[in-house]
C-alpha cells in the first residue's frame, strides 16, 4: 500500500472529527496531489499546483495553532521545534516554486526538492508527533481540536468558492504562500471566535 492509502487507512479507524484522522487525511491528499501536479501540464498543472498550495496553507497553519501547543507538551519542546523548522524550510523551497512556470524546465526538478521536504516532514510528524497526541489526550480532546479545524476549513478563504469550482483561474489561490498562511491562520482564528 502507498504512504497516502496507509494513512487514509488509519484515518478510518478514529471518529471523523478526530484531529490526527483529519490530519492524515491531508497528508494523504497531499501526497496525491502532487503526484497529479507531476503528471498534468498547463491550466490544469497550474490549478492542481494551487490546490496543493491552498491545502499546504489550511494543513499547516491547523498544524502551528491546533496541534503543535499540544504536541509541545506531550512530545517535547525539541521535538516541536524541530518541527517548526523543516515547515519553514519547506516554505522557503516553496516560494523559489513559486517564482517559476509550471510548465518550464526547471520546475519538475523543484517540484521534487519540495515533495521530498514535504513527504520527510508529514513521516516524521506520524511517527514522533501524532502518536504523542494520540497517547496524551482523550478522544473527547482530540475531537475538539478537529472541530477547530473543521471551523476554520468551513470558512478558510484558500477554498475554492462553490461557483468558482471548474474555473481554471484559481482566485482563490492568488498571491504567496505566505499570504495563503496568513488567510488560513485568520480563518483559525475566525473559527474560534465564532464558536457556539
Ligand atoms: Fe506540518
Ligand atoms: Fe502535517
Amino acid at each position: 500500500m502507498s504512504n497516502a492509502a496507509l494513512e487514509r487507512a488509519e484515518a478510518a479507524k478514529l471518529p471523523e472529527d478526530d484531529i490526527i484522522g483529519l490530519l492524515l487525511t491531508q497528508h494523504a491528499r497531499m501526497r496525491e496531489l502532487f503526484a497529479e501536479v507531476h503528471l498534468s501540464l498547463g491550466d490544469e498543472k497550474k490549478a492542481k499546483f494551487g490546490e496543493l498550495r491552498a491545502l499546504l496553507a489550511v494543513h499547516e497553519a491547523a498544524e502551528e495553532m491546533i496541534l503543535r501547543p499540544v504536541a509541545k507538551r506531550e512530545a517535547g519542546e525539541g521535538e516541536a521545534d524541530s518541527r517548526n523548522e523543516e515547515e519553514e524550510e519547506a516554505g522557503r523551497i516553496l516560494a523559489e516554486l513559486e517564482r517559476m512556470d509550471p510548465d518550464g524546465s526547471q520546475f519538475e526538478a523543484k517540484l521534487t526538492e519540495f515533495e521530498k521536504a514535504v513527504g520527510d516532514h508529514a513521516d516524521h510528524e506520524e511517527r514522533e508527533e501524532f502518536p504523542a497526541v494520540r497517547d496524551g489526550c482523550s478522544q473527547e480532546q482530540r475531537r475538539k481540536m478537529g472541530k477547530r479545524l473543521l471551523r476554520a476549513e468551513r470558512t478558510a478563504p484558500t477554498h475554492p468558492h462553490p461557483a468558482a469550482t471548474g474555473s481554471s483561474a484559481a482566485q482563490w489561490t492568488v498571491g504567496p504562500f505566505a499570504s495563503l498562511m496568513d488567510r488560513a491562520r485568520d480563518a483559525i482564528a475566525g473559527g474560534d471566535r465564532s464558536r457556539g
